[in-house]
């Protein structure tokens, strides 16, 4: 059997690695390390771990040895920087007036976060539910994209994300994550990605995107004649980028076969493309959008579902997902904090502004270093496609031999006083630029800035 492609994590395992434990990692880390290995139940993409963290600000990670590392990855949680401490105040002051909502109870930091994303989203998505998890929240709305149609079959992508749960792996497109748990969902059909640059249906022989992609949702939405939503990522965070014109064809198909379109923009709403909410790219509004990662400010966890008004009736005599911090207000008031975070501080407009600059900077690089194969951005989801220098292969099928595939290392060194965090300014007690290393894995094809400002 082939092994699983694992684009989504660490995908460094050579002699490299090893030299990084042993020569990068003091006893005490490699203590620490050993202990987590002991403890956790291993699984492939997050142990062994990389390094032991101490601490966090801003766009740094900093490790038990004291170094800090820029981090181009964040987990998609950190809009505002990590501890950003607009946000760690709401909480603390939270904890202190009310820490817990009982259901059958509601508080008012809850409906006022309700009520500003209401506000915000686009159309008439105005109805809230909150979950713990992002991987809750795709849950829910599969059930309630069911319950909404009287239909049960979803048609998703490969390629996608969407969770760890059994029914968000079963719209997942990942082998690496559906594989070897026996049947998962039945009702779903997956589709290929709208990937340009690796497209199914060889689109660059015809000068680009011809929306065949979205043509075969069309045939499959026709040939199974029952589906009751369209689930996917309308960026997928890798990223693939697609045309405003396949998302806005895809929306359309989707109403003539009466299915929901859900929008999974867990990853990279709340201004990481430079919009609140990524859909706004595109100029087409889902039934149902979902919110997660940086929703808690990156700090503690919580997700959201966004859906149309008219849903509400369909399923006000159901319980169709009752969690039990569903309306925790220390969670609701670091969402509140976050979203007040990036309003008051212009957040959108200077990810736009810095993301242009750096699309621009990767696509000069793009001609002057053949591995770069293809670069892609929205905002400051970027991301840099590494191949090999004669086949266009992605790199990662190389990864054992990565150096001879990529040679030396032929990207410019970044030097730490042409990065800072955003929010430097706001928090003066905090430490300056780092030692301009990175963070992520040490061999990793993708390049994913997070909140960061070029000086
Ligand atoms: C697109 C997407 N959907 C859903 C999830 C699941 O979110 P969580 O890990 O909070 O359950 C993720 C997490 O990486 C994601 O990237």
């Amino acid at each position: 059997m082939s092994t699983a492609d694992q684009s989504e994590g660490d995908i460094n395992l050579t002699e490299q690695r090893t030299n990084w434990i042993t020569n990068d990692l003091d006893e005490r880390t490699r203590a620490l390390l050993a202990e987590d290995a002991r403890y956790f139940f291993h699984q492939s993409l997050s142990t062994p771990c990389l390094n032991v963290l101490t601490g966090c600000d801003g766009s740094y990670l900093e490790d038990v040895q004291g170094r800090r590392f820029f981090d181009f990855h964040g987990n998609s949680v950190h809009q505002v920087g990590f501890g950003n401490p607009a946000v760690i105040q709401a909480i603390a002051q939270q904890m202190q007036e009310l820490s817990f909502c009982p259901r059958r109870y509601t508080n008012e930091t809850a409906v006022a976060l309700a009520k500003k994303l209401a506000q915000l989203a686009p159309g008439d998505l105005n109805r809230v539910l909150f979950t713990p998890s992002g991987t809750t929240a795709v849950g829910l709305a599969l059930k309630l994209a069911r319950i909404v149609t009287g239909r049960h079959k979803v048609v998703a992508m490969w390629d996608a994300f969407h969770g760890a749960s059994l029914d968000a792996i079963s719209v997942s497109g990942e082998r690496l994550f559906r594989e070897g748990v026996g049947p998962l969902l039945p009702g779903v059909s997956h589709v290929p990605p709208p990937d340009e640059y690796r497209c199914l249906w060889e689109c660059h022989q015809r000068g680009g995107c011809d929306l065949k992609c979205a043509s075969y949702i069309d045939y499959v939405l026709q040939h199974e004649g029952d589906v009751a939503a369209v689930i996917a990522e309308p960026v997928r965070t890798i990223p693939y980028i697609p045309r405003p014109e396949y998302w806005q064809a895809v929306r359309e198909i989707c109403d003539r076969h009466q299915a929901l379109l859900i929008f999974d923009e867990i990853p990279h709403a709340l201004g990481r493309t430079g919009k609140m909410f990524t859909c706004e790219h595109f100029g087409i509004i889902p039934d149902l959008l979902l919110l997660g990662k940086g929703l808690g400010g990156g700090i503690l966890p919580l997700a959201a579902i966004i859906g149309r008004d008219a849903f509400n009736s369909a399923v006000s005599q159901m319980a169709i997902g009752h969690y039990t911090h569903e309306k925790n207000p220390v969670l609701c008031a670091a969402g509140l904090a976050t979203l007040t975070y990036i309003e008051e501080h212009n957040l959108l407009s200077h990810v736009q502004q810095l993301g242009q600059q750096t699309l621009q900077q990767l696509q000069a690089m793009q001609q002057q270093f053949p591995i770069s194969g293809d670069v892609r951005g929205l905002g400051l989801l970027l991301g840099v496609e590494l191949v090999t220098r004669s086949t266009n292969q992605s790199a990662r099928d190389h990864r054992s031999g990565s150096r001879d595939v990529c040679g030396p290392a032929p990207w410019p060194q970044l030097q730490s006083d042409q990065w800072q965090h955003p929010f430097a300014a706001a928090t003066p007690n905090r430490d300056g630029p780092g030692n301009g290393h990175s963070s992520g894995n040490p061999g990793g094809s993708l390049w994913r800035p997070g909140q960061v400002k070029a000086q």
